[in-house]
């Protein structure tokens, strides 16, 4: 049997998240790389109801824009004081009257919390399938729990077990305090019976509140049919009220993503320190090696290894590449590629097929070409590097003259010299050389040799003469005496006289 689609779903993030201990609003916090809010919208986007109103209150502005942000088609609806749950469904209702829906379809009312990132749509779907099946008025997801302390407890009727209501924690008697089945704040209701019975709230109750756990006995009361949904997962209802909660969902999260992508035939060598966002995507044979984490809109394609101790942000991989030790943000990774260890890529870098960024390089806003290599000790910065090309060690592209950026282009085939400065903005072209240790500070044009520094100069005995009495000056002296006595034909070192003068 196919449900109706929900005629609407409210999720309740008005309240101030005063155990958080922070500036930002708590369904705002993330885990698993996204905010506790975008985790609930999520699951409640796969039942796709036609109405999705968001109730805010502390930190309005900051989780109405953030929501406008992820889900464009939810209505962010202000309740301007806390009066409680049912209120603030109430709010939402209303809200949802002056957007001029005020004819809900046939589809149940759903109802969440924000802060429970670890809800899955088929438990959503669950709820709703049992509450319409049962023509039921209100439906609730209830759990069983060791400590149900602070939670409202689901009252049953002892001969038949049906729900006969909710009494919140304050409010309950010490027989109702025993009742370890716990209200987990999810329900599906009737939308005309969720209406009529929010008119009849009162605030007569421990905490002055308009409870949204009263509808349930108002309409056990009218004759209506109330049913509950049992989870067998209780970590589905988790709430997140403090950090050391933030820290446990996102555990939570981040096994259940890891199975699933082990499933799909990705290689995790440690799920407990792979931490892998929502929406990153793998492809099959990809290897995951310790303490690494994929976040935002990262994907790494067919047969590349990332990791150890790797992090990626919003970066393309190709297939077969491979990334060690490193450190990448907003880049693309491409095909056979390698990178690390001890890699930092930045923003806007492109590493083209089967290229290199190897051991201590950094890169930003730069493109390396098919094949091309910056194997050691370099930094690439607002660089276009052709194909075939090899970047010597050392080598630094120097983008900044102090005020402003510029960008350097080099060819394909190129061979620049360890220790060169490429002084942006400069161009090298195809197939040409630049001696180590230059200063490239002109075009160089296709297949020339740049030569840009001081010849060598050797000023002989200097040292036996500046620095006499040394270890240095010592070690000198036997060298030019092993020369002398081994005769003429010796080619010591100390026989050279070559010296040529400063270009
Ligand atoms: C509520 C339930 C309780 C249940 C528990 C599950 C009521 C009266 N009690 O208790 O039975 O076991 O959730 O976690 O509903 N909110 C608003 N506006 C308000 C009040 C709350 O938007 O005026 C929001 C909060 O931001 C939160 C959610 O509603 O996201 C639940 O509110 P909270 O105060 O945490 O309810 P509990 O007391 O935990
Ligand atoms: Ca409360």
């Amino acid at each position: 049997m196919s449900s109706p689609r929900p005629s609407a779903v409210v999720v309740l993030a008005a309240g101030e998240g005063t155990r958080m201990r922070s500036a930002t609003p708590k369904v705002l916090h993330a885990v698993g790389g996204r905010t506790l809010v975008g985790h609930v919208l999520s699951a409640v986007a796969g039942l796709e109801p036609e109405h999705l109103v968001v109730v805010v209150g502390h930190g309005r502005d900051q989780v109405g824009a953030h929501v406008a942000a992820i889900a464009p088609d939810a209505v962010a609806v202000v309740q301007e004081q806390q009066n409680g749950t049912g209120h603030a469904v109430r709010v939402a209702l209303e809200g949802l009257d002056s957007w001029g829906a005020p004819d809900l379809g046939p589809g149940p009312v759903l109802v969440l919390a924000g802060d429970t990132p670890l809800l899955t749509t088929a438990t959503l779907q669950s709820l709703v399938d049992t509450h319409v099946g049962a023509g039921a008025a209100s439906t609730v997801l209830t759990a069983a729990v060791d400590d149900p302390t602070g939670y409202g407890r689901v009252l049953r009727d002892p001969a038949t077990g049906h729900v006969t209501g909710i009494v919140e924690h304050k409010d309950a008697d010490d027989a109702q305090r025993a009742v370890r089945e716990i209200n987990s704040g999810v329900y599906a209701f009737d939308a005309v019976a969720l209406r009529e019975a929010l008119g009849r709230l009162t605030t007569d109750n421990a905490q002055g509140e308009e409870y949204l756990t009263d509808v349930l006995g108002l309409h056990v009361s009218s004759g209506l049919v109330v049913a509950a949904v049992a989870t067998d997962d209780v970590v589905e209802t988790l709430g997140v009220n403090d950090r050391v909660q933030l820290a446990e969902a996102g555990a939570i999260l981040r096994d259940r993503t890891n199975r699933r992508w082990m499933r799909e035939g990705v290689t995790i060598v440690d799920p407990a320190t792979t931490w892998i966002d929502a929406d990153v995507v793998l492809d099959r044979d990809v290897v995951i090696e310790r303490n690494t984490g994929l976040h935002g809109t990262t994907s790494v394609g067919s047969g590349s290894v990332v990791g150890p101790d790797s992090t990626l942000v919003d970066v393309v991989v190709g297939e077969g590449a491979s990334v060690v030790r490193s450190q990448a943000t907003s880049a693309r990774i491409g095909d056979g590629a390698t990178v690390g260890p001890f890699t930092f890529v930045r923003p806007g870098t492109v590493l083209g097929p089967k290229a290199k960024l190897g051991a201590y390089v950094e890169a930003k806003n730069a493109v390396v070409g098919a094949g091309s290599k910056v194997p050691h000790l370099s930094y690439v910065g607002d660089a276009e590097i052709g194909e075939g090309s090899n970047i010597g060690a050392a080598t630094i592209f120097v983008n900044y003259d102090g005020v402003e950026k510029h960008r350097s282009t080099v060819g394909d085939h190129v061979r620049i010299g360890s220790d060169s400065m490429i002084v942006a903005p400069v161009s090298i072209g195809d197939g040409a050389y630049t001696a180590a240790g230059s200063v490239i500070i002109d075009d160089v044009p296709p297949g020339a040799m740049a030569v840009a520094r001081a010849r060598q100069r050797n000023v002989e005995g200097w040292v036996e003469r500046k620095r006499a009495g040394s270890p240095s000056a010592e070690a000198a002296a036997r060298a030019r005496d092993a020369a002398s006595t081994s005769g003429p034909a010796s080619a010591g070192s100390g026989g050279s006289t070559h010296e040529e003068t400063p270009q």
